[in-house]
């Protein structure tokens, strides 16, 4: 049986890493445009793609998250990579087969799939 110091300490230790992943410097976000063109566009089967890939691969500290517009219309289903430290990096006509790349070669290995960012296309 544990004293109750002991449960307080085990309690502090949890709190704390509770509170590391809040304000996680470390981890990559990989943020995905779902306005109702983003929709239209592809970027459900995208995000999906995005959670396979990354449940698949057993990333850690790796998270996936929606927004609204990012404004690029025509460009669209659109996904945003923040890598800490970086440049964020805006991947534009993205599709599930792009994610499997976009994922094994810039999530994993930190190498940016230049030909389909928005810059190759402007
Ligand atoms: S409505 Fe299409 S990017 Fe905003």
């Amino acid at each position: 049986m544990k004293s109750i110091k002991e449960l307080e300490e085990i309690r502090n230790r949890t709190l704390e890493k509770v509170n590391l992943r809040k304000d996680r410097q470390t981890g990559i976000r990989v943020v995905v445009g779902m306005a109702t063109c983003g929709i239209a566009a592809g970027a459900r089967p995208v995000l999906h793609a995005f959670m396979e890939e990354i449940s698949k691969r057993k990333l850690q500290d790796v998270i996936v998250t929606q927004t609204g517009c990012i404004g690029v219309c025509r460009l669209e289903p659109i996904v945003e990579v923040f890598v800490p430290g970086e440049e964020k990096v805006t991947y534009v006509e993205m599709t599930p087969e792009k994610v499997a790349r976009v994922v094994a070669e810039h999530i994993v290995n930190g190498r940016v799939v230049k030909e389909f960012t928005i810059g190759s296309y402007e």
